[in-house]
């Protein structure tokens, strides 16, 4: 994971895997990232993953707005994607909460997201006003 995060650069993520810890007492508890390891891809993709039994707390949903954060502030990306399989309602509803674009379904039955720096400039400026 370091090795790979030495290899990114400000408009050039390649892999940033992340640990999730929660702040009451230092837990690590799941762990979220942004992937362009497979750069046959336009963008790179957003993943995160709980422990089950901190699920249901909108922990996934805060990791990810940290990611967007971070991806669209310092890391100076132009765009992201997002996919969730077909039975993993829970995660297309945190791409949803986040602001990500629904874009359908893909060959597999599994749901497609995409957000810009565009879309989430104006989403964060929405939610100050
Ligand atoms: C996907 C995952 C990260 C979500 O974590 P989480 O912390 O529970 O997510 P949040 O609490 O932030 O948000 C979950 C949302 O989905 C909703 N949800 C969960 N299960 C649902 C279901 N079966 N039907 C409808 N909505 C559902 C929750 O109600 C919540 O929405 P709300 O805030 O509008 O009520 C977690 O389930 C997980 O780790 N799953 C296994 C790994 C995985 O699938 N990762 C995704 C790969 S990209």
């Amino acid at each position: 994971m370091l090795t790979n995060h030495a290899q990114n650069a400000p408009g050039k993520l390649h892999h940033l895997c992340l640990a999730i810890i929660l702040k009451d007492t230092g837990e690590f508890i799941g762990w979220c990232s942004l992937d362009h390891l497979d750069t046959s891809k336009p963008d790179p993709a957003l993943f995160y993953l709980l422990k089950a039994n901190y699920w249901g707390q909108g922990l996934a949903t805060e990791a990810a707005r940290a990611l967007l954060h971070y991806a669209f502030g310092p890391m100076n990306l132009t765009s992201l994607h997002g996919g969730a399989a077909p039975e993993n309602i829970a995660s297309k509803r945190v791409m949803e909460k986040i602001g990500m674009q629904y874009l359908g379904t893909d060959d597999e039955g599994g749901y497609s997201f995409s957000i810009t720096r565009e879309a989430y400039d104006t989403n964060t400026s929405e939610q100050l006003n």
